[in-house]
């Protein structure tokens, strides 16, 4: 069953969305990209005369109440982008009420999904080593199914349109499908789209294909990196990740994030690239600082900012953005690419002070875009880059999905997908 196909007319649907979105301190969205790509299903729901029940997560309660985590904050936001009425409800698993108000033509925002720990179906407060862990994991799983099945329970139809929240196997994601039959329940237009994005990279790679990985650890990235390996032609490699590859060959990184027990890990990555022909692209020097304050991304009064070679960064100074030879470096590795994935970014780059590596790397890949290659960029931080610099026209496809879109590169059936698809 397609989104298309389906006549909402005189129906409930519960629509898993992501509006897991960036809020300033004081609740404003700062980034609507997720919103705006769930509008097409949501709105096709009310165009058809159907009510949409709207759930979501936002961050990571760990199972508690949150208020600076609560969806009411972008209830009015919704309201705005979808335009017709939607109500709100405080407790997404005591939505019985407000479900069955609800008119057709509207729709009602649930609180966020992981105030429950049955949304992810993790057992709270017992170690992974505590002998009583099994018994506990067993006891959350049954629970997730009985708060799958109350969600389900709001609704005639489950519709599947958060992307990026596709690579988790939760109650809302996954479980509640199995309270819907084969033809109530389907994956959305947002879905249908960067599934597409996908294949469209896999299916078709036209070469050269480059990748560019940005971000802070090597760890949280080193699955895909090493999938990817086996199939672009360059890596570039940029952002914090940089200063493990240099430790890694004995380099001096000042006081540059580093993860020390992952430098084999990095010499890996080095060999698997010249065994598969891959020329992997590292930053030669570095934007340099002696004292960032990463809570406000701003620089403390008095600090100094220098260029330091990337391997010879002086004791308190820390590496932060890419820096000039490392820039054109990355420039020229992306010139001429015919297929781009872009994923985190090459600097701290909410700070002005150390944006440049990032903003290097876009205008590269707009460029290389503009001489007909196809770029895809996921990840909430790229896409800020993106937003920032004035790109997010001048690149292919921007994904609303970060781990997502990069299991789903990786080539992992998505569990979202498969609670659909089967
Ligand atoms: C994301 O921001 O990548 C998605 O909303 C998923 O969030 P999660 O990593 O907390 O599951």
């Amino acid at each position: 069953m397609t989104i298309s196909d389906y006549n909402f007319a005189g129906k409930k649907a519960i629509v898993r969305v992501d509006f897991n979105v960036p809020l300033n301190e004081n609740g404003e969205i700062t980034d609507d990209t997720r919103i705006r790509g769930a509008l097409p299903t949501l709105k096709k729901i009310i165009a058809d005369g159907g009510a949409a029940i709207i759930m979501s997560h936002m961050g990571k309660p760990k199972g508690k109440v949150n208020p600076k985590l609560s969806l009411g904050q972008i209830r009015a936001a919704v309201e705005k982008a979808l335009g017709c009425p939607v109500s709100f409800a405080p407790d997404c698993a005591k939505a019985q009420d407000a479900a069955k108000a609800l008119k057709m033509g509207e729709a009602l925002m649930l609180e966020n999904l992981r105030y429950y720990p049955e949304e992810e179906g993790k057992p709270v407060g017992i170690d992974k080593e505590d002998p009583a862990y099994e018994e506990a994991k067993k006891a959350m799983k049954a629970s997730q199914k009985e708060f799958a099945k109350t969600l389900a329970s709001y609704a005639d139809c489950y519709v599947m349109d958060a992307f990026g929240t596709a690579h988790r196997k939760h109650a809302s994601t996954a479980v509640i499908a199995d309270y819907f039959d084969a033809d109530n329940k389907m994956l959305g237009f947002l879905m249908e789209k960067e599934v597409q994005a996908v294949d469209n990279v896999l299916s078709n790679i036209k070469r050269p294909f480059v990748a560019i990985m940005g971000g802070s650890k090597v760890s949280s990235k080193i699955g895909i990196i090493q999938n990817l390996l086996g199939k672009v032609d360059k890596l570039i490699l940029c952002g914090g990740m940089t200063y493990t590859f240099s430790k890694a060959h004995g380099g001096e990184i000042g006081d540059s994030i580093v993860e020390l027990d992952k430098l084999d890990v990095a010499l890996d990555v080095e060999k698997t690239a010249k065994e598969n022909g891959v020329e992997l692209v590292l930053g030669v020097d570095s934007v340099c600082c002696t004292g960032y304050d990463f809570g406000t991304f701003s620089v403390k009064p008095g600090a100094q900012i220098k260029v330091f070679p990337s391997n010879a960064i002086e004791a308190g100074w820390d590496g932060l953005d890419a820096g000039p030879e490392s820039r054109k470096k990355f420039a020229e590795a992306i010139k001429g690419a015919k297929t781009i994935l872009w994923n985190g970014p090459a600097g701290c780059f909410e700070c002005e002070d150390f944006t440049a590596g990032s903003r290097a790397v876009g205008e590269a890949v707009a460029q290389a875009t503009a001489e007909g290659a196809f770029s895809l960029i996921g990840g909430g931080d790229s896409v800020a880059c993106c937003t920032k610099f004035g790109l997010t026209d001048k690149v292919s496809y921007i994904s609303t999905g970060g781990g997502a879109l990069l299991e789903a590169i990786e080539g992992k059936v998505l569990p979202g997908v498969a609670a659909i698809k089967g």
